[in-house]
């Protein structure tokens, strides 16, 4: 089944780019609005019930906030909160996050496995960054958090990553913005690389399924077919969205 979930102030609710700490909503807010996403995605059967730790979720936003470089981000806070939600509850053993930029959405996944908000122990989380500078900052950034390197970034094509993982994928997240001519349309792409290590349940979330749904058309009407997909949501409580699917 494809739905919608939506927040009354989904038009109103915007970050600034280069503020990416900023406090934008009392804290019982964000809280609220987050917490009827994973009604909506428990509704569907993507998640089994909707409980996370708000603390260990504070302690990773503190961690993030003290030791990252991030140049600027489109993660707002109710993402960040999502993100870290999705993943304590899912508890993926092999995530793969595809163009994570300086690495703060790769770690709004991971943080639920790594460092101080960490509540369960992964086995591979697996960051992909095509541009090698970013990708040096991404795994600087993630080095200061997880000294383990269970979580860690390359510097490579997202789809070549995809098409070698050689192990079942438990939870994808796409963000890689591909060429000029591809765009977020590469997401398709991704995601069919990894096909045949794409386990029945895994999740995969992808971002922009609200301000970049034109460039994801295709992939959009991919997961949303029942043939491919048990079930996908499209969460949409801030300008960019987040489509969540489940195999
Ligand atoms: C727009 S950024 C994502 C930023 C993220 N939404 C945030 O708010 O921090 C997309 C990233 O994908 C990377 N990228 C583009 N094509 C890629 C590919 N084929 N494989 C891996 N990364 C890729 C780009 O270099 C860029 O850093």
């Amino acid at each position: 089944m494809a739905s919608t979930y939506r927040s009354a102030d989904c038009d109103q609710y915007r970050m600034e780019y280069s503020k990416p700490h900023r406090e934008l909503e009392p804290p019982a807010r964000e809280i609220a609005v987050v917490d009827e996403a994973l009604s909506a995605l428990v509704a569907e059967g993507i998640l089994p019930h909707a409980k996370y730790d708000h603390q260990k979720m504070l302690a990773h936003r503190k961690a993030v906030r003290d030791a990252f470089e991030i140049p600027w981000t489109a993660i707002t806070p109710r993402m960040q909160r999502l993100l870290y939600a999705i993943n304590a509850i899912a508890q993926p053993a092999n995530l793969i996050a595809a163009g994570v930029f300086c690495g703060n959405t790769f770690i709004s996944n991971a943080g639920a496995a790594v460092g101080p908000g960490a509540c369960y122990r992964a086995r591979q989380l697996l960051a992909v960054e095509i541009d090698p500078a970013k990708a040096a900052l991404a795994e600087r950034n993630v080095r200061k958090i997880d000294p383990t390197g269970t979580a860690r970034v390359l510097a490579e094509d997202a789809v070549d990553t995809a098409r070698n993982f050689p192990e079942p994928i438990d939870l994808m997240y796409l963000d890689a913005d591909g060429t000029a001519q591809q765009g977020k349309g590469i997401y398709l792409t991704i995601l069919q690389a990894a096909w045949d290590r794409i386990r029945p349940g895994c999740v995969v979330l992808a971002h922009n399924s609200f301000n970049c749904a034109e460039r994801l058309e295709h992939y959009l009407s991919f997961v949303r077919d029942p043939a491919n997909m048990r079930a996908s949501v499209n969460v949409l409580f801030d300008r960019e969205g987040l489509e969540v699917s489940i195999r």
